[in-house]
Order: structure tokens, then C-alpha cells, then sequence
């Protein structure tokens, strides 16, 4: 059917790219005689491990298309890390599927989920900006909310929950999640449980929606969003997978497989490698820890305070100011962070410090804040 003349094609109403703001403070941070510290993306710099680049490699020659179901390897890998590391019991390779990253997952999910004009789709009120942009492409109503009970009788599609969470760091309680999930299945909604930093719990244990002390020993309704981007360096690869209730994975493959949304044969065979592997990301870890305590200890003697940050990939620092006040302060001392505003008008007074730079930057950074 052709529009009628005069009306516009539907567009999504899609924010400003925030980061556009920031570029003034990068400039005045990398006019630092030093350098810039940039602590403002969470961009991994260490090595991709050398175990995934083997696997890469050795699949280089991939003449024929991937399956966007992912190979049986594959699925195998995520079935078994999911029970050695999120406690999931029992899961169906059937019940896995890669993604290319799982921004895009996160992107698409409400599309693939057939949600649309008059569905709510719920996420944090400081979130990753993801959700709500996810909520916008497919028509549906971005609704940012901390609370189930407070949104009322809206038909609610899809609930996001993060934890450890971006941009805060904290973690939510078995209890807590389970919650969720009970509201969720009473109102036919899904639960998709974004859980991208499930393996950097520093002082508390992150729980996987898969987990049994959360869904019951059922996974009806749940997916759980996976992303080796920051537990094995491999941001560049673009690998990420959902896990969880098998007719909802059906459903989401049903419509990637049309839409052409399948992960390359080599970075298929390099997944498999990283998840079946642990050395590298305990490896991998003992940096971040050790990063993380240089940078925390700096921030407090320069005055900051740091908020929740009990797990993932991020200090969430405040000296009660706001934000761009802070950003401007660090600027000033060659240091890039990222404005708490980025991430929900609660973050007004925070800044989101990443610990995605190298050992001699951070410690550069610790240098200028305790001078
Ligand atoms: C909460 C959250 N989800 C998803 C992603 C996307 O990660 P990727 O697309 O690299 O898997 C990020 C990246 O920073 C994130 O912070």
C-alpha cells in the first residue's frame, strides 16, 4: 500500500549521539603535556587471549555462510559455560543463539520480539542507552523505571534488567531479580537480563537470571543477554549470545535468519575457544582488580566518592557537583570521563570512570588526581 502524499515515512525519534558533547573535553584532557587518559569508554586494551586468536585463524577459510543458529560447538561452549559460570542447570543447546555483539541483540530485541505501538518496554533509569534506543526502533514506549509496581496497568512487553549494572556497577540480589520475574510471567511480559559483566563481581557475586534461586527452575519468559566483548577482549570480534526460554529463542532465531543477523564462521570458532576457556578471563580480571584499586584509592584521596561500583567495569564517582562540572575538573588534568547525564537524569551528579586503560595510563591517572 502505498503512503498517502504529504505523510512522512515513520521514523524512529532517535536521541542526539551524546558523545558528540564530550569532544571539547577530549581536546582540553589530551592537551595534557602527558597525554589524555581516556576513562570514558568501556573499550577493552588488553590482547585478545591467544587461545582465540588460534581459533580464529585456524577458521579463516569459511567459503560457505554461517548458520545464524550458530554452530553445534558453539551452542555446546555456551551451555557449558552458562552452567560452570551463571549457574544455569540444564540448558538446551537449542535454548542458544549467538548475536554479532550484543549492542545489536540489544537494539533489535523488542523487533525481534514482535513488540511495537502501545508496548512499554522497561529498563533501568540509569541505564545503558541501548534499551531505550531498542524500545524506539521498533515503535514501542521507552519507559525508564526502577520499579515494576510504579508503572501501573500499561501493557508492559519487555523488562531489561543489568547487573552488574552500566553505568553504576551495582548488583541486584537473587531476591530481587526473582521479583522481576514474578511480576514479568503474571503479566506475559519477557525478562531479558543483560548480563555483559557477569564474570567482574569484585565485592559481590553476580546472579544470572538463569540462576535456579532466581527463575524457579523454569526459564519461561527469560533470555539472558551474553557478550564476551569485555571478559575476553573481544570487542572487535563483535560475540555475544542469548540464552533462555526456547520458544522465545525460536522466535528471535525465526526472524534473524530472515534478516541475515548471523556471526561469522571464524568468530563462531573463536567464541568456542573463549568459552571454553577460564585462564585468560581470571587473567584478565587481575588486571581490572588491580586497576580498579589504583583508581579507587586516587579518587578518595582527591575527594571524590564512589557510588555502588561493587562489581562490572566501572567507578561510579561523585564530588556532588554537576556532572560536567566534573568532566571539566578532570579534563583539567588530562583525565576523560564519562558524564553520569549520559546514562539517565539520576546520574546528574556522577561521573562513570572506566577500567579500560592501560596499567601505566591509569597510574598516570592516579599521579595527576593525588598531585
Ligand atoms: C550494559 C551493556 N550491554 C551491552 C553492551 C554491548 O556490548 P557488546 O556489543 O560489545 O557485546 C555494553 C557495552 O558497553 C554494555 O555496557
Amino acid at each position: 500500500m502505498s503512503r498517502p502524499p504529504g505523510v512522512p515515512p515513520r521514523r524512529p525519534q532517535l536521541p542526539d549521539f551524546p558523545w558528540d558533547a564530550l569532544v571539547p573535553y577530549s581536546e582540553r584532557a589530551a592537551a595534557h603535556p602527558d597525554g589524555i587518559v581516556d576513562l570514558s569508554v568501556g573499550t577493552p586494551v588488553d590482547p585478545t587471549p591467544e587461545v582465540v586468536r588460534h581459533a580464529l585463524a585456524a577458521a579463516a577459510d569459511a567459503p560457505g555462510y554461517p548458520t545464524t543458529v550458530g554452530t553445534p560447538a558453539l551452542r555446546e561452549a555456551a551451555v557449558r559455560w552458562l552452567a560452570r559460570r551463571a549457574g544455569a542447570v540444564a540448558l538446551d543447546p537449542g535454548a542458544v543463539i549467538p548475536s554479532i555483539g550484543s549492542k545489536e541483540l540489544v537494539a533489535w530485541l523488542p523487533t525481534l520480539l514482535g513488540l511495537g505501538p502501545g508496548d512499554a518496554v522497561v529498563f533501568p533509569e540509569l541505564a545503558y542507552p541501548t534499551y531505550d534506543i531498542g524500545a524506539r526502533l521498533a515503535g514501542a514506549d521507552p519507559v525508564a523505571s526502577d520499579s515494576v509496581t510504579a508503572l501501573g496497568p500499561r501493557r508492559v512487553g519487555l523488562i531489561w534488567v543489568n547487573s552488574p549494572a552500566n553505568p553504576h556497577g551495582r548488583v541486584l540480589p537473587a531476591a530481587h531479580l526473582a521479583k522481576v520475574v514474578d511480576w514479568a510471567r503474571e503479566r506475559g511480559a519477557v525478562v531479558a537480563s543483560d548480563e555483559c559483566y557477569l564474570e567482574l563481581g569484585w565485592e559481590e557475586r553476580p546472579v544470572s537470571i538463569l540462576d535456579p534461586a532466581v527463575n524457579g527452575g523454569s526459564l519461561d519468559g527469560l533470555l539472558a543477554v551474553h557478550s564476551l566483548s569485555k571478559r575476553s577482549n573481544l570487542a572487535g570480534y563483535r560475540a555475544g549470545f542469548v540464552a533462555g526460554d526456547p520458544a522465545l529463542i525460536r522466535q528471535v532465531l525465526e526472524v534473524r535468519k530472515h534478516a541475515g543477523l548471523m556471526v561469522p564462521t571464524p568468530v563462531q570458532a573463536a567464541m568456542t575457544a573463549a568459552l571454553d576457556d577460564d585462564a585468560h578471563v581470571e587473567e584478565q580480571r587481575s588486571r581490572y582488580a588491580r586497576r580498579r584499586d589504583v583508581l579507587r584509592a586516587a579518587l578518595a584521596e582527591a575527594g571524590f566518592r564512589i557510588d555502588h561500583s561493587t562489581a562490572g567495569l566501572y567507578l561510579w564517582a561523585t564530588r556532588d557537583q554537576p556532572c560536567w562540572d566534573t568532566v571539566g575538573w578532570l579534563a583539567d588534568r588530562g583525565i576523560l570521563a564519562a558524564p553520569g547525564a549520559f546514562y539517565g537524569a539520576a546520574g546528574g551528579s556522577h561521573v562513570r570512570i572506566a577500567l579500560t586503560a592501560t596499567d601505566e595510563r591509569v597510574d598516570a591517572a592516579a599521579k595527576r588526581l593525588t598531585a
